[in-house]
């Protein structure tokens, strides 16, 4: 404290946060409040400033035993620095990080029954795979017998048995990705932090790689905790999903919760495309609403409690809508809404029209490769989606 560099307005600045810390969670504080008994990790309004960029702004979550739990948002949004506290790499500016029932603001990393594989891998490249993986287990005092026992096991559970003395540089990046994986491994962890480890592959390799930590992961009992800003990569493996954004945990959920019931226009379409159309409610029953919007009602489905005379956005996915023409319409749909057909781009796997409605919004509309009357640009059509695939957000 001391020490702090900088003018004085900016030390007296320092000064007041330590003490705000040591009031929350440092040694001044008497008894922590009892964690959820069955969590691997739990964050209680955890807050991480850095001088004045608020980098992390009071989240809270659960993360059970052996559950694949990942935190999803855009680069800056503070995903990192929470990793880095679940560590022990960097203090919480204010509240509680447990571990298994356990208050760890203060305990090092080396401590924690945590390990972090970093973005960019951190292989010693002047080692070979053995002595990468056996690094920690001899900083531990560990005997060679032990040592040599553990390493194996762990190549054999990355699928990598026979690659022991080979050098670092003679690896392709999925494997380096598999000795940083045993490397995390071997030393037993409860809880696997993972940093964006996938970030720097192609993309076949990324899938692929994907997969493979999905077959590990079964195989081992540990808690994993995984960091990305790839949509589709936290949907492929998540059990469930934190969405962030700036410094918050806007939504946790399942992959289905939070792409199929996003709460806010941001989670819509940040996971996924999303057509958002604004709309005033005008009735509210207990499984559904009408909303009014500028090409008349529609009927929604509303995830949270939204009364009669709000403004909200209406949420539905592309593949969620279907395009008909005027005389061919399925009347079973809740919604129907006269378009006119301004693009049709096939692409590959379906075919996407994008919409204009009598008001003027564009609506985007994916449809499988079917056998249907072919719609061309300029056609009049139908737009129709059910009410339960349309979400009212509530931000
Ligand atoms: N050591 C640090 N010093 C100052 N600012 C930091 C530091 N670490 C992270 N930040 C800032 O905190 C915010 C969140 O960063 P980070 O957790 O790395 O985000 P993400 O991992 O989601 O990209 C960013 O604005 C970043 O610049
Ligand atoms: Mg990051």
């Amino acid at each position: 404290m001391a020490g702090a560099v900088g003018p004085a307005s900016e030390s007296q600045h320092a000064v007041s946060e330590i003490v705000v810390k040591e009031s929350e969670g440092g040694p001044a504080m008497v008894r922590p409040p009892v964690a959820s008994p069955d969590a691997a990790v739990e964050l209680r309004e955890v807050s991480k400033a850095f001088g004045k960029i608020h980098a992390v702004k009071g989240v809270s979550l659960q993360i059970g035993q052996n559950e694949f739990f990942s935190l999803l948002g855009p680069s800056g949004c503070g995903k990192t620095t929470i990793l880095r506290m679940i560590g022990g790499f960097e203090q919480p500016t204010k509240g509680l990080v447990y571990l298994n029932g356990r208050v760890v603001n203060h305990v090092p990393p080396y401590r924690r029954d945590t390990n972090l594989i970093f973005q960019h891998l951190a292989l010693f490249s002047h080692l070979d795979v053995f002595d990468n993986i056996a690094f920690g287990l001899r900083m531990k005092g560990l005997d060679g017998r032990a040592v040599r026992q553990k390493v194996l096991a762990a190549l054999e559970l990355v699928d990598l048995a026979g690659f022991e003395s080979r050098r670092i540089t003679q690896l392709s990046g999925g494997q380096k990705q598999r000795v940083a994986i045993a490397r995390a491994l071997v030393n037993e962890p409860s809880v696997l932090l993972l940093d964006e480890p996938l970030g720097a592959l192609d993309l076949r390799l990324r899938m692929q790689m994907q997969e493979e930590l999905k077959e590990i992961r079964h195989r081992v009992g540990t808690t994993f905790i995984y960091v990305t800003h790839d949509q589709t990569e936290a949907l492929t493996m998540s059990d469930r999903i934190a969405v962030m954004r700036d410094g918050l945990v806007v939504q946790v959920g399942t992959g289905r919760e939070v792409y199929g019931a996003p709460r806010t226009r941001f989670v819509a379409t940040f996971l996924g495309d999303s057509n958002l159309l604004e709309a005033r409610v005008t009735a509210a029953g207990s499984g559904a609403v009408i909303v009014e919007g500028a090409d008349g009602q529609i009927q929604a489905t509303p995830h949270t409690d939204v009364r009669p005379g709000g403004d909200f956005f209406v949420s539905v996915r592309p593949e969620h809508v279907q395009v008909w023409h005027p005389d061919e319409v399925d009347p079973g749909i809740e919604n129907r809404l006269e378009v006119r057909v301004r693009e049709v781009t096939f692409k590959g796997a379906f075919t996407e029209y994008r919409l204009v409605t009598r008001s003027g919004q564009a609506l985007i509309a994916h449809l499988p490769a079917g056998p249907r009357r072919a719609l061309v640009p300029g056609d009049a059509a139908v737009a129709a989606w059910r009410r339960d695939d349309c979400v009212v957000l509530t931000g």
